[in-house]
């Protein structure tokens, strides 16, 4: 009966999304249809196919009812890998797009307006995204000691979020974008990732109310946090009017610099409640698992989570300093990013002094190596971002590489770091290996990316700090000196130093992806191995 009601479904779906695509008034809604509707079908046959055949408790189908849901999981952490190579690639062709203009072959779709926020979306939304939804499922069922809620319902959140990042992934190429920062897609697929959004947060909440715990670890606050911001700020900062059902343009609710508030407090809260949030939920599980220590302090952790959401929300208007914001919502903004330095570095402290009594595991541990190193970045970067939200060092680090070389310590110093350190937590346990094919290759991979963010974050200090020095700098008759060209040019060899740091990351993360699918393969690979490298049992 279930498979009928299936059927009827997907025959509506992909009835209606070829309507859509016949129907389209532009080629980014046109070819969006078009993949729906290959989806649709494809998932049609699919069910005709497997229809009453596939047995039950064989290898591949549903596991017992009493375990874990761990088949998306696994399938998760497939999608953190692969789109990790999809949104670093662009990364350093975007880069290098940047040192040499030639590369943007004169194509529209090639060109660095339309792959950069390809970039921006598949690094946050398809590998962070990934990362987040399969350790949480993964954090809240050994937390509650319950099976994920919902049934497939999971997978239902794991193909729909996929979906929704195809779909922006292509249309943004094909230059269908609504520009809000970090929120290009247009309005058919916000609708779209609104009822995956939801669909995910019934299957974190139903699971959270089923537990067998009496106690919610705090690992789960913070993803249920994320989870819940999200949906908000997804919702409002969306809000818009669409010219007709069959394109991809809309008018957006707000006008003016309302708009502008509405979309950095939406961006704002992306960093601290996807980047941030989000994030520290695998902290407080995978740092103190890898390390065997319990987190340093629970106390701490209470107190740093609710001035965090708290001081978080209203940080927004230091995206927008000395712009016809109000002056005192930009003052607001630089003081609530000031005191959000301290709930930031509770959770730094946190996450470190978990090792304590367990240091000397850094010496034989890469893994632990590659937490630790997140954890300092974040510190770092919760440092810097208060400082650059102070006017008057905003007023020179504003529109210069600076806030990109912020940006990527952040990202790639905290968010590649923790999830790398989780992928290396998760393959052996996931796929039942005695331990990880390899801990040299971690080593290497460990290496490669903490130098390739070093060139990254540094050639950026450098060049943003420089290109504001010279945009202020004035003769004595008070004439501009440089010209913006001459800027420009001056940067040249710093961007081709971060590339380079690009691609030292980028093969450190195609190692990663060898050495866990030689894991996922049960292949060990011949080399001495430091005590309690083999996985005990859960
Ligand atoms: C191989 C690694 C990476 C390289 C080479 C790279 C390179 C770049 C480049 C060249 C830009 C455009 C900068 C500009 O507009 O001037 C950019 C922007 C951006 N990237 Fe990356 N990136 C990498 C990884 C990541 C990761 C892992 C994340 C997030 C998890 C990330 C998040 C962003 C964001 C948010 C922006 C927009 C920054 C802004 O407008 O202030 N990147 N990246
Ligand atoms: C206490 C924490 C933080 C504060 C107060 C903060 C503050 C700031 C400030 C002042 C800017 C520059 C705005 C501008 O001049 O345009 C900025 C940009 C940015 N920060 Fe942070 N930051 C923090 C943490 C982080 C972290 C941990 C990440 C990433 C994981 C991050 C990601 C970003 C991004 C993506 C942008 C660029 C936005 C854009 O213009 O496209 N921030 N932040």
């Amino acid at each position: 009966m279930g498979s009928v009601i299936k059927l009827v479904v997907l025959g509506i779906i992909a009835v209606f999304a070829a309507l859509a695509a016949n129907f389209a008034r532009d080629v980014a809604y046109q070819v969006n249809a078009l993949t729906v509707l290959a989806v649709a079908i494809g998932m049609f046959l699919y069910t005709i196919k497997t229809w009453d055949i596939r047995p039950v408790s064989a290898d591949g189908g549903p596991a017992p009812a009493t375990g874990y849901m761990d088949d998306v999981i696994r399938a998760g952490v497939i999608a953190t890998g692969l789109w990790g190579i999809v949104g670093f690639s662009a990364g350093v062709y975007i880069a290098f797009q940047l040192a040499f203009p030639e590369l943007n072959w004169g194509l529209s779709f090639t060109s660095f307006g339309r792959l950069r926020p390809l970039h921006t979306s598949a690094v946050i939304f398809a590998f962070g995204g990934n990362a987040l939804i399969c350790t949480s499922f993964y954090v809240v069922q050994r937390t509650c000691a319950a099976r994920l809620w919902g049934g497939n319902l999971a997978w239902f959140v794991f193909w729909g979020y996929n979906l929704f990042i195809v779909l922006a992934a292509t249309s943004y190429v094909l230059g269908g974008s609504q520009s809000r920062e970090y929120a290009e897609p247009a309005w058919h697929i916000d609708v779209w990732l609104t009822i995956v959004w939801l669909a995910y947060l019934a299957v974190f909440m139903g699971t959270l109310i089923k537990r067998k715990e009496p106690h919610i670890y705090v690992a789960n606050w913070f993803f249920l946090s994320f989870i819940v911001t999200v949906a908000m700020l997804h919702v409002v900062n969306n809000l818009a009017v669409p010219v007709s059902i069959w394109g991809s343009e809309s008018y957006s609710l707000f006008s003016g610099v309302q708009d502008a508030m509405t979309q950095w407090w939406y961006g704002h809260n992306a960093v601290g409640f996807f980047l941030t949030a989000g994030f520290l939920g695998m902290m407080y599980y995978f740092v103190p698992k890898q390390a065997g220590r319990p987190v340093y302090s629970y106390k701490l952790s209470i107190i740093h989570f609710w001035a965090l959401i708290f001081l978080y929300i209203w940080a927004g208007p230091h995206h927008l300093h000395y712009t016809a914001l109000p002056d005192w919502a930009q003052t607001l903004g630089m003081a609530f990013s000031i005191m959000l330095w301290m709930p930031s570095w509770g959770g730094m402290i946190n996450g470190l002094m978990t090792l304590n009594g367990a240091w000397d595991k850094l010496r034989t541990d890469p893994v632990i190596r590659m937490l630790v190193v997140s954890v300092g970045f974040y510190g770092m970067s919760t440092f810097e971002g208060p400082m650059m939200s102070i006017k008057a060092v905003n007023s020179l680090s504003h529109y210069t590489d600076w806030t990109i070389g912020h940006v990527h310590s952040g990202a790639l110093g905290w968010n590649g770091m923790i999830t790398f350190g989780a992928l290396y937590f998760l393959v052996p346990r996931l796929w039942n290996a005695k331990r990880l094919y390899s801990l040299q290759l971690v080593s290497w991979h460990f290496w490669l990316a903490t130098i390739g963010i070093v060139l990254y974050a540094a050639s950026m200090w450098v060049t943003g700090i420089m290109e504001g020095l010279m945009w202020r700098e004035y003769d004595a008759q008070g004439f501009l000196v440089n010209s913006f060209a001459d800027t420009v040019a001056a940067k040249h060899p710093m961007y081709v130093v971060r590339g380079l740091g690009g691609v030292m990351y980028l093969t450190g993360a195609a190692i990663m992806c060898f050495n866990l699918w030689q894991t996922a393969r049960g292949r060990l690979r011949d080399e001495p191995v430091p005590v309690g490298a083999t996985i005990a049992a859960e």
